[in-house]
């Protein structure tokens, strides 16, 4: 089949990378030409494992172009993929769809006259439950039919969550809309990937649903590692103890500076605001505690990194291991690492970063923030070190070698996955959220 895939960041284009791969004819198609002629050569604007070598693959085999020009995309395909991004408005939080709307606005015109049987409009993008009535609406005029086909993906794992998602939702206004659908996903549905079609109210709720019942569950391990702290429990044990528990499950369960990226924080903010609007505010007033708890551990840790440094951050060396916003990942939006380490500075510390990926991206967003290339010149003649990334790497660091380059052998394991036992053998003072003191 012959689909476009329209706005080339994170879910587009590895969308349209997938989507070659697993045999269609994909044009990609993005308003930013340098991030076109990168990704026509191959190159993806971010880090994403397995994806450039897919790019490099699909783009030689013909079956994956690029173009900025709408025009072309409407003449090329029936069916359209928005994946544009739906940033969060600053004054209330809402989902800001202007690059939706602009995207729609300028596929319209050329999908009147394109003929292909009826034009399809499918959104990726996540956004207020009704959008695609609205778009529907807009479309009106075009002939084009609207559906909602969320994406799931976790940066990281981009290129297998598409490959083989665990569920593909379809969120369709007809059964022509369907079986367009179920006709692009049939590579995956043979490979064994549930197919649930629904309405496009029920879609787009559940991408939504899904990442605020992920977000509260990152939040209530946190909130129990605030209670574990005065009490002396144990929260990775308490983690542990609950995930055993096949209702409940090990995932997210992990206790720390809790939850950033593109998605997650903007996404609960977005659904609070939406269901305001549609007066159904109290059925989730719970996300504003979610979020409320989720910004706390920021400050939580700046606080407790403070103390370490004898109560002032003037003139202190603080050596930060992580800026992404989680392991894997070259992505610092909204990063809780990048928060905290702009903060500290901000009060008066030298700070220097590491991350073995993100610090290009750091270094453009917090641009005031020094920057090693390796974790030994990051925490040279540091007060205190605080680990805020979890990358599987500084799992492996030797806490003796460190120990002597560092003015104090402090730690603040803000993701709870260093060996504290470990460390504290090693002369350092450590702490994690959630843990009893050693020692
Ligand atoms: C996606 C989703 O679409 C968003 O709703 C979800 O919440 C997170 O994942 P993402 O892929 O992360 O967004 O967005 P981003 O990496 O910012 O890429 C968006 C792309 O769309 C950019 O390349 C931008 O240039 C392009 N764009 C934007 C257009 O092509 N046309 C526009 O009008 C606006
Ligand atoms: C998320 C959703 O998982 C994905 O389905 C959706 O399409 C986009 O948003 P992503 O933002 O890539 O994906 O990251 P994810 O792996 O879900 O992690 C989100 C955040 O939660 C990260 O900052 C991570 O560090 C944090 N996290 C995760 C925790 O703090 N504790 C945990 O136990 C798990």
């Amino acid at each position: 089949m012959r689909l476009t895939v329209i706005g080339t960041g994170y879910v587009g284009a590895v969308h349209a990378a997938c989507m070659a791969e697993t045999g269609h004819e994909v044009l990609g198609v993005d308003v930013d030409e340098e991030r076109i002629a990168a990704l026509a050569a191959g190159r993806p604007p971010f880090h994403e494992p397995g994806l450039s070598a897919m790019l490099q693959r699909t783009v030689a085999t013909g079956r994956l172009r690029f173009t900025t020009s709408m025009a072309e995309a409407a003449r090329f395909a029936g069916t359209h993929f928005v994946c544009v991004g739906t940033p969060q408005r600053p004054e209330s939080g809402a989902a800001d769809l202007r690059h939706v709307e602009a995207a729609v606005d300028a596929l319209a015109p050329g999908l009147r006259s394109a003929g292909h049987d009826g034009a399809l409009v499918v959104g990726k993008s996540t956004v207020p439950v009704g959008t695609a009535d609205r778009l529907a609406a807009r479309l009106c005029d075009s002939g084009a039919d609207v559906a909602w086909n969320p994406e799931f993906l976790r940066e990281g794992s981009a290129v297998q969550d598409t490959l083989r998602p665990e569920r593909i939702v379809a969120g369709v206004r007809s059964a022509q809309a369907e079986a367009r659908l179920r006709a692009v996903y049939a590579p995956l549905v043979a490979a064994g990937a549930p197919f649930i079609a629904t309405d496009t109210v029920t879609a787009e709720l559940v991408k939504v649903a899904s990442n605020s019942f992920l977000a509260t569950k990152i939040s209530f391990i946190n909130a129990m590692a605030e209670i574990c702290d005065v009490t002396g429990a144990d929260v990775l044990t308490l983690a542990a103890a609950m995930g055993a528990d096949s209702r409940i499950g090990p995932n997210f369960l992990t206790p720390g500076l809790g939850f950033g990226g593109s998605c997650l924080p903007k996404d609960i903010r977005a659904f609070a605001a939406r269901a305001e609007e549609i007066g159904r505010g109290e059925s989730v007033a719970f996300l504003r505690q979610v979020d409320e708890i989720n910004t706390r551990q920021r400050r939580r840790t700046i606080a407790l990194a403070e103390r370490f440094v004898g109560g002032s951050f003037a003139g202190r060396s603080v050596a930060v291991l992580g800026a992404a916003f989680k392991p894997g990942s070259d992505d610092v939006r909204d990063s809780p690492a990048l928060a905290v380490a702009e903060t500290v500075r901000r009060r008066g510390a030298r700070v220097r970063v590491h991350d073995p990926e993100a610090v290009d991206n750091a270094r453009a967003a917090f641009p005031d923030l020094q920057y090693a290339l390796d974790v030994t010149k990051a925490c040279e003649q540091a007060d205190v070190v605080l680990h805020l990334t979890e990358w599987p790497q500084y799992q492996e660091l030797d806490p003796a070698a460190l120990a002597a380059v560092v003015r104090t052998p402090v730690m603040v394991d803000a993701r709870n996955t260093l060996d504290a036992r470990a460390w504290h053998s090693a002369g350092w003072r450590l702490s994690a959220p959630g843990r009893p003191r050693l020692g």
